[in-house]
């Protein structure tokens, strides 16, 4: 694979996401049929699913020849540990990334779209409007809360990184964050500072004071799905 031609690199790059995305769309379809009692329909889905997951790795392997491994027994330690930063480094790139410059501007984007619904809306135009300014809203909101999830991603990655150097063991801060609590499921991190306006939990809100019926606003698993917010951390090596 000539990688020096740009245009291949794209493609395979576009191959990678959009292989990718059907896989998480099918689970996504699945998971629907599943709800709505088609087994077999769901078992199609996921089946499809796991195909583009390995067409996904091919692009991949082609992408990242660097990471991919032969004889895992050939290798030395070193070695090893290289591929493994390079995981790790790649990881923390990716997550960086969207804390630092993909969802600020997708939320300052989708705050300028929510009011110019606001404002269509204003001028007398449809319900459509309406819609697309709730959807506005509520996407400007995921957007804001999924900031610092993917910083607690990197941060996490990254302590990895320094453990696997041998600087220490990959853990987490003794002492939980004052008040922020995090989701076990998908890391949603709340912070009372904030609070989660849309679902009427108005910032100042103490966790421990929400209704036991809130859900989470990013993958809606329930309150008690929450523990205490600690940092990632690296511990001295033992
Ligand atoms: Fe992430
Ligand atoms: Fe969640």
């Amino acid at each position: 694979m000539d990688l020096s031609n740009p245009g291949t690199l794209a493609n395979l790059e576009a191959a990678f996401g959009g292989e990718s995305m059907a896989n998480r769309k099918y689970l996504f379809f699945a998971d629907v049929a599943k709800q709505l009692g088609n087994a077999e329909l769901a078992k199609l889905f996921r089946d499809t699913a796991a195909q583009e997951t390995e067409h996904a790795f091919a692009h991949f392997r082609l992408l990242h020849p660097e990471l991919v491994i032969a004889d895992a027994a050939s290798l030395s330690d070193e070695q090893k540990q290289a591929i493994l930063s390079r995981c790790l480094e790649l990881a923390i790139e990716g997550e960086t990334y969207e804390f630092t410059t993909m969802y600020p501007e997708f939320a300052a984007q989708a705050r300028s779209d929510r009011d110019a619904g606001a404002e269509a809306e204003f001028n007398g135009q449809t319900a459509e409007s309406q819609d697309h300014a709730a959807i506005f809203r509520k996407a400007a909101s995921n957007f804001g809360f999924l900031t610092p999830i993917e910083q607690h991603h990197a941060e996490r990655y990254g302590v990895a990184l320094e453990s696997l150097q041998g600087q220490g063991t990959a853990g987490q801060s003794a002492d939980a964050l004052a008040g922020k609590w995090i989701c076990k499921v998908c890391s949603m991190i709340y912070d009372p500072a904030i609070g989660d306006p849309d679902s009427g939990i108005t910032a100042g809100t103490p966790f421990e004071a929400i209704p036991e019926d809130w859900i989470c606003p990013i993958c809606q698993a329930r309150k008690s799905s929450f523990v205490p917010y600690h940092e990632p951390e690296l511990l001295a090596a033992a």
